[in-house]
């Protein structure tokens, strides 16, 4: 995520012992930095363009990457943060490889998320922690848990089905905030957040009404923070249950 800093060293000695190595950063400057490791570096940002959709971006990917292992190379495909996490082809591209007959494997990477919880100062297990690709919550019945955290990811595009906008613009952020006015104030104070991706940066964190969220510039590398909007509600029946089986465990007799 952070250039340099976020890089393990077994990530770092598979980029360099890989005889090819494709990128998808999205950052020109650590594409650069990368550059300097290993002299077969190949962007992947190209294949994007506006108006064609990110899936078949994303497959394309699988295949150039596929393409060189399939003629004998050794391939490493390098993602900003986690390669595993809101991020199709790292998967899919071991997927196939191992279908192929291939030794492939993920080294797992300092993700946005990993970012939020120092940054932020969240724990996910105080309260539990619900993640969702925020165009998928539009379009899918799903329940929000308001006594803990919900990330949003790609908010900067939420709502386009066509997968081939770069954004979308705050119509469809209030759609996202209405759905989301069902279960949360208008008022409720939502964290708009991005992580350092230099080592001279700092996170960019801001607080906004949830009914502020269409109306302020929200880039594509940010991701939403809602809080908890309500404190949790305990489950008497379950802890009568095991009220019960303490009980019975203290009488002496096996649960
Ligand atoms: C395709 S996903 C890739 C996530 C990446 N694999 C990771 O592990 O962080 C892109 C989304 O990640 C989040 N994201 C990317 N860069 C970020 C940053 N610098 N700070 C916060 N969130 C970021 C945003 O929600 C963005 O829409």
């Amino acid at each position: 995520m952070t250039l340099g800093s976020h890089l393990t060293p077994l990530a770092r000695s598979h980029i360099v012992q890989s005889d090819v190595v494709f990128a998808g950063l999205s950052d020109g400057i650590v594409e650069a930095w990368l550059q300097r490791m290993h002299p077969d570096v190949r962007s992947l940002q190209s294949y994007y363009r506006e108006g064609k959709s990110r899936q078949t971006t994303y497959r394309e990917w699988v295949e150039v990457m596929m393409t060189e292992l399939r003629a004998g190379k050794r391939v490493c495909g390098v993602f900003y943060g986690h390669p595993g996490i809101f991020a199709w082809s790292p998967h899919k591209v071991i997927e196939t490889a191992r279908a192929e007959g291939y030794a492939a494997h993920m080294e797992p990477g300092i993700s946005a998320e990993d970012c939020l919880y120092a940054d932020l100062g969240i724990d996910p297990g105080r309260f539990g922690c619900q993640h969702f690709e925020a165009s998928q919550l539009l379009l899918f019945e799903r329940r929000l848990d308001t006594a803990g955290y919900v990330v949003l990811w790609q908010v900067g595009h939420v709502g386009d089905r066509s997968l081939a906008r770069f954004t979308t613009g705050p119509a469809y952020r209030q759609v996202l905030v209405d759905l989301l006015s069902q279960d949360y104030p208008l008022d409720h104070e939502v964290i708009v957040y991005r992580a350092a991706t230099l080592p001279i940066q700092q996170p960019r964190v801001r607080r906004v009404a949830l009914r502020e969220l269409p109306h302020i510039e929200l880039p594509a590398e940010e991701t939403v923070v809602l809080p908890p909007a309500r404190t949790l509600t305990p489950n008497r029946a379950v802890q009568a249950r095991l009220a019960e089986l303490d009980a019975l465990e203290e009488a002496g007799v096996p649960a």
